[in-house]
């Protein structure tokens, strides 16, 4: 911006120069003229002078002739004033050049200076010429005047009449603007200066050759001069011209064109700033966005005024801040999903684990307690005993269950369902949970797609909400159960992540109730998450809506504030598979097929013997073995086996091998995979097709079953009716 000012101020300085130099020369160009044009005026005055000196010298020439050579006739006119208005010197010479009269109607003219001037001009012959009397410059004409006849040598005498030059030069002041000199020899006799002036410029003269420029009591004049009589003493007449008028204009005109110069500099220094200023600070709030933005300062005000292209980058800049902002905003969501994930993940390992031993053991006291309430007679005391152990194993089992369902472990056996024959279903079971004093609705979506899942563990999933908000309701309130076809578009699923874009079915179970707080919310999953009082609530029930919906590739979605209610929204896959039809083939009976053996394999001895004493006691023959190895060699050495009950995890070989393996050689061998949970991770393609699966912990009924069904179902390889999830 300085350099810009110091442009401008430069140009215009420089332009104003120019200016002036021009205007300076063309001033002294005019005061040339103007001092030329007053000579010529001069002169021209001069000569009508001269002529009508002429004209009264003929005049008294031939009066004087008329009166014979009298002077008194020179005296006579001298007197007569009309003869004396052109006139101011009258003079009168005999033949022999000597003044006989001598007249002036000035001040006294010397009579020895007249005829030394008089007997110069004779000299010289001529007509005209400049006489000073020491005091005053005259122009004077002389005339010889003859007697009859007129020749040369009748000469009577010579008239001689002469105009005075007023010293002051008054005449000559009025018809020009220049000053007029007179000079005789190197004295100023005449001259319309000012005195001091004057004498300042007859020193000057006298001093050295001409000068074109005088400079007078500090005024400066362009002096012309022309000689009007050569001689000793020439006679001139010296124009000055002063420059001061025109000078004085052109100060004016200088100090004009000072004063538009510096309203130009300081109009363009306005102007220069303004334009800068309104250039530069959009940018320079810009470059403090920028920086501010570096140090992660989100809410540093970006403004952007009017259309222009810097403008236009700052809402460019302001959009992409906020696109950042809602990524970086997005990113802490992200992680801390992340980090709950990883945690519900690590939490469910554990869970997983532990349920897998649970359901080891769950089977040997559940099955021994099954076995000891046979054996027993209807009226024995120990049978109320019996009851409590199979009592507590149960709920043992539902527990583990749940676990499992949480660690997403657990075995689902998914079916394309319709939600709203679903939820109908469970109506009459959910209005025994629901209070009196809570208003339950269903309110059914139309055409509602279909969904795969489990439908036990939806149950599951239906009931563990409806349990929570009747709990959330203790004086009353309402709930509301919805279903509903929803496309989520990006936008939304930006707001339900880890939701993706794509059709749902969302299944909302809403409450009035007492809603819950952020501290609250953020931990409702976590299994044995409770708010409820000691005995009251495991913690459980939201853990395994979590599993489950997740297992069945869904989301779940909370909205609650404390006082407001709560809401949960359950988002499941839309599937474009008709629902499955329960299977018309009638329940197998528990009854033996004695066409060939039960091989039964189980690293867990308990559970091993436990399962070969409810075959036998189903009347089926049965081979043992803990593991895989074992297996096959006792595959090996019996006769035909029909069905293979395998556990999953086992040491050295896993139970799908140890299948794969027998199958291969017994095409007929009907394959049943015990196991209480789903490993992580595990693909699904290593188990059999065709294959079935038999959950732990299990009963005798379960067990011989499984078997039965297995024994009656001649399965066409490639075709499953259920499958392992
Ligand atoms: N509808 C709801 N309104 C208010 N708070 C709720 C609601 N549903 C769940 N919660 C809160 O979440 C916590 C965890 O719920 P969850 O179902 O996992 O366990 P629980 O109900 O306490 O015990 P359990 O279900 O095992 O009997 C509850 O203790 C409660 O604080
Ligand atoms: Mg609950």
């Amino acid at each position: 911006m300085l350099s810009l000012a110091v442009v401008t101020t430069g140009l215009t300085w420089a332009t104003l120069l120019i200016v002036r130099r021009t205007a300076e020369g063309r001033v002294q160009r005019e005061i040339r003229e103007e001092s030329q044009n007053a000579m010529v005026t001069f002169q021209v005055l001069q000569h009508g002078h001269g002529v009508a000196l002429l004209r009264k010298a003929d005049l008294l020439a031939s009066l004087v002739t008329m009166r014979n050579g009298d002077p008194a006739a020179i005296e006579d006119v001298g007197k007569d004033p009309w003869h004396s208005d052109e006139c101011d010197l009258m003079v009168l010479a005999d033949a022999g050049g000597r003044i006989v009269a001598l007249h002036t109607t000035m001040d006294e003219f010397p009579l020895a200076t007249a005829q030394e001037a008089l007997t110069h001009a004779l000299k010289e012959r001529s007509s005209t010429g400049w006489w000073y009397s020491g005091t005053r410059l005259y122009q004077v004409v002389l005339k010889p005047f003859y007697g009859v006849p007129p020749t040369k040598n009748n000469l009577l005498g010579t008239v001689i009449v002469g105009r005075g030059i007023d010293p002051e030069a008054t005449e000559l002041r009025r018809v020009s603007s220049s000053h007029v000199a007179f000079r005789f020899g190197n004295d100023i006799v005449a001259s319309t200066l000012p005195l001091f002036k004057e004498q300042q410029f007859a020193a000057q003269l006298g001093a050295g050759p001409w000068k074109e420029q005088v400079t007078l009591d500090g005024e400066r004049f362009f002096t012309s001069a022309i000689e009007l009589t050569a001689g000793a003493k020439p006679v001139s007449i010296i124009v000055l011209k002063s420059y001061n008028d025109s000078l004085a204009y052109l100060e004016k005109q200088n100090q004009l064109l000072g004063g538009l110069g510096i309203l130009a500099v300081l109009t363009g220094g306005v102007l220069v700033f303004a334009i800068s200023d309104r250039f530069t600070r959009p940018l320079a709030r810009l470059a403090a966005a920028v920086q501010a933005l570096e140090k992660a300062d989100f809410s540093y005000p970006v403004v952007a005024e009017g259309s222009d292209e810097v403008a236009q980058v700052t809402r460019a800049f302001d959009r992409m801040r906020k696109t950042l902002k809602s990524d970086e905003s997005l990113k802490h969501q992200l992680e801390e999903q992340l980090r709950q994930a990883q945690k519900m993940e690590a939490v469910g390992r554990l869970a997983g684990g532990v349920a897998h031993d649970f359901n080891n053991l769950l089977t040997i006291i559940k099955g021994h307690g099954d076995l000891i309430l046979e054996k027993l007679q209807a009226n024995d005391p120990l049978q109320r005993n019996a009851n409590q152990i199979e009592k507590a194993a149960n709920r043992a089992v539902s527990l583990t269950r749940q676990l499992l369902a949480f660690s997403r472990m657990q075995v689902l056996e998914p079916k394309v369902l319709d939600l709203n024959a679903l939820v109908a279903e469970m109506c009459s079971l959910l209005k025994r949970l629901v209070r009196e004093d809570i208003s339950f609705t269903f309110k059914a979506g139309e055409s509602l797609g279909r969904v795969k899942a489990d439908p036990g563990q939806i149950e599951q999933v239906i009931m563990n909400l409806t349990v929570n908000a009747c709990d959330a309701m203790p004086t009353g309130g309402k709930l509301i159960v919805e279903t509903r076809n929803v496309c989520v578009d990006e936008a939304t699923a930006k707001t339900r992540t880890p939701l993706l874009a794509g059709d749902y079915i969302r299944l909302s179970v809403e409450d009035t109730g007492h809603g819950m707080d952020a501290a609250t919310k953020e931990r409702i999953f976590e299994p044995f998450f409770t708010t409820k009082e000691l005995g009251k609530g495991t913690g459980l029930g939201l853990a395994t809506v979590y599993g489950v919906v997740k297992q069945s590739g869904g989301c779940i979605w909370v909205e609650s504030e404390p006082g407001k209610g709560t809401r949960f929204e359950v988002y499941l896959p839309v599937v474009e598979q008709t629902e499955d039809q329960p299977s018309q083939e009638s329940a197998p009976k528990n009854e033996a097929q004695h066409t060939g053996a039960v091989l039964i394999v189980e690293d867990e001895e308990a559970v091993r013997e436990l399962a070969a004493e409810f075959m036998k006691s189903a009347g089926y023959t049965v081979l043992t073995a803990s593991d895989g190895m074992e297996a096959l060699e006792v595959a090996k050495r019996a006769g035909p086996i029909r069905v293979l009950v395998t556990d999953i995890v086992m040491p050295n070989m896993r139970g799908p091998e140890l299948a794969k393996l027998l199958k291969a050689s017994r095409k007929n061998l009907k394959v049943i995979y015990m196991s209480g949970y789903l490993e992580f991770h595990k693909a699904d393609d290593e188990f059999l097709e065709g294959s079935y699966f038999l959950q732990k912990p299990f009963s005798r009924d379960s067990l011989v079953s499984k078997v039965t069904e297995a024994l009656k179902q001649n399965r066409v390889a490639g075709s499953t009716t259920r499958q392992l999830v």
